[in-house]
């Protein structure tokens, strides 16, 4: 194996997990990217192959590519990298698709390096790519893309990341329809100011959410999921949403809610044979309604980026 290069597995996330949003995420098993990095003496980052999506190869309009410059910037590395990005997570589907090329380039670099950055600067640089995509520099995905789990941001200024445990049975069953809702376009509809009365359910629930994670309370898990502030506006821009949460919830799902920013759907459920009748659910929603879809039934990935 060349010592100059690694190859590493960049998954999925779901991010704001209904309450939460821009401050929780989690990181998902069964899909994500692949990507290649090289180190070169010639200073820089240079995408040298984008495999399974039409995205710009361009350093500066590469989520990858600017996130790899932000690590460069801060490293007293005196070379470069090359990067091979092999997308298995489509653009704009609301699973971290942005996120997992950031991260993975920054988490690559840092190895090839002999580590000197910590996990949380390396959020840092990976928000840089995030704010390429959508406009604003959210953690939500990156950080479980970077720590594996659930991730709670508790602040960002300073930036505060916390790990939160999953409990064993936890899976998540998620439907893609294959439509394409962009980050920038789903954060300009919202408003930017809430009510109080808005603001005590939220924080209630965000609260409810991380205490049952804590104490692996499924009951209590389901109750939170619950999200009075984003999910009414931004719902309207995904086709099917309602029919396909009433149906989630009425197979045993624990609670459902929008994947990131749209148009994917999540659903967290106990145990994956009850994640796999919920996934088969929500797909006769999209097949009554014509639409494709893509469905991905997942356990937590509890490690983060990882080399392969
Ligand atoms: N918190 C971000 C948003 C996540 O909802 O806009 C995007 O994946």
């Amino acid at each position: 194996m060349n010592p100059n290069e690694i190859k590493v597995f960049c998954p999925a996330t779901i991010a704001n997990i209904s309450c939460g949003f821009d401050v929780l995420g989690v990181a998902l098993d069964s899909v994500g990217d692949e990507m290649v990095i090289r180190k070169v003496d010639e200073k820089g980052i240079r995408i040298t192959k984008l495999e399974g999506q039409d995205l710009p190869m361009q350093t500066l309009q590469n989520v990858a590519g600017v996130a790899g410059l932000a690590f460069l910037e801060a490293s007293s590395y005196e070379g470069g990298f090359e990067i091979e990005i092999y997308k298995k997570i489509k653009a704009g589907s609301g699973i971290g698709s942005s996120a997992a090329s950031s991260t993975g380039a920054v988490w690559a670099m840092n190895e090839l390096l002999g580590k000197p950055f910590t996990r949380l600067e390396l959020v840092k640089f990976a928000m840089e790519g995030e704010r390429l995509a959508s406009g604003v520099a959210h953690a939500d995905n990156v950080a479980p893309a970077l720590f594996g789990g659930f991730t709670l941001v508790r602040s960002y200024d300073p930036l505060d990341v916390v790990s939160i445990p999953s409990p064993s049975e936890l899976c998540a069953a998620v439907i893609h329809p294959q439509i394409e809702v962009k980050t920038s376009d789903s954060r300009k509809i919202l408003k930017t100011n809430i009510t109080l009365a808005d603001g005590i359910k939220q924080w209630g629930n965000v609260g409810g959410l991380v205490a049952g994670l804590f104490t692996a309370d499924y009951d209590l898990i389901g109750r939170s999921l619950v999200d009075h502030i984003v999910e009414p506006i931004r719902s309207i821009l995904i086709p099917g949403f309602d029919d396909v949460k009433e149906t989630a919830i009425e197979t045993g799902a624990l609670g459902c809610g929008i994947s990131g920013s749209g148009p994917s759907i999540f659903t967290f459920c106990k145990g994956e044979e009850t994640a796999q009748k919920v996934g088969e659910a929500m797909k006769e929603v999209y097949q009554n309604i014509g639409i494709d879809y893509d469905i991905h039934v997942s356990r937590v990935n509890m490690e983060g980026i990882r080399k392969i």
